[in-house]
């Protein structure tokens, strides 16, 4: 049988970097796992997060995947190091990777953080962009708000466009060139986002370099899917999987480029 990747989320946000890993790696079958029940773990403690990132691998190591990549900033900046020191497959966060793409994209070495509290709190942006490069001014906010609406999917309303400005607002009188969407589920509201930004800041979501990412680790351990049979992908959720599943159609459609997308949800718990 096939090794998957193994991709978790507190809830539909890991989507975003899910379509990223479906383009660049179209041969490969992911299992995801969102938290839906559970979501947001924004504000919860840190210990809590560990906790429940810990049940969510443990669950999807049962499938045996050749990688699990934590596809949320929160459990990333929580669990990370202690759950890649426990596990035997490579495990991959989101938060370098989105260091790596900031670094890459600002001109003038200003860039803004937006994430969730606990993202936020516990700094680790600002370590990863200052280990990469010294000389990068970083002003961060928590946007505490904006998770709550990704998981209702409601991405476009009125009232959607008012909470973005609301929350960014401290953020819109800050010098920066790039601003990093701290949080996997924020490139849902990109438009709102961009909107209250204007257009000179450019958004860096952590989804592309975290896929190239998994691409050059299982790439050279020589673990990367040949063949030409098209993957089913599996997504567990432990909420409400009617709604995760028109979340994930609007976001992943029936094509990601040329190549049809078969997926199927269950919900577990
Ligand atoms: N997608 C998660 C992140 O990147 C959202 C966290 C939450 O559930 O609050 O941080």
């Amino acid at each position: 049988m096939q090794q998957a990747i193994a991709v978790l989320d507190s809830g539909v946000g890991g989507l975003t970097v899910v379509k990223e890993v479906m383009r660049q790696l179209p041969r490969e079958k992911i299992i995801y796992y969102g938290d839906t029940a559970r979501a947001p773990y924004g504000p919860r403690p840190a210990d809590e997060v560990l906790k429940f990132t810990g049940q969510i691998v443990d669950f999807l190591i049962q499938f045996d995947p050749k990688v699990i990549v934590i596809a949320c900033n929160t459990a990333t900046a929580a669990a990370l190091e202690e759950i890649s020191s426990k596990v035997s497959v490579p495990v991959i966060g989101v938060i370098h990777p989105g260091a790596r793409a900031a670094i890459s994209a600002t001109n003038t070495g200003h860039v803004g953080v937006i994430g969730t509290v606990g993202t936020i709190s516990s700094g680790a942006y600002t370590t990863a962009l200052k280990q990469l490069s010294p000389y990068i001014e970083i002003v961060s906010l928590a946007c505490p708000l904006l998770v709550p609406i990704v998981e209702r999917g409601e991405f476009h309303s009125k009232s959607t466009s008012l909470i973005v400005r609301k929350s960014l607002l401290p953020m819109t009188n800050q010098y920066m060139d790039c601003l990093i969407l701290g949080c996997t589920h924020y490139p849902f509201l990109r438009e709102a986002i961009q909107e209250v930004m204007g257009p000179y800041v450019k958004l860096i979501s952590s989804a592309d370099e975290t896929a190239r990412e998994t691409s050059t680790i299982l790439y050279n351990k020589g673990k990367l899917a040949s063949g030409d049979t098209l993957p089913i992908h599996q997504f567990y959720c432990s909420g409400d999987a009617r709604l995760f599943r028109s979340i994930a159609r609007q976001w992943l459609g029936e094509q990601i480029g040329n190549i049809p997308v078969l997926w199927q949800v269950t919900r577990l718990g």
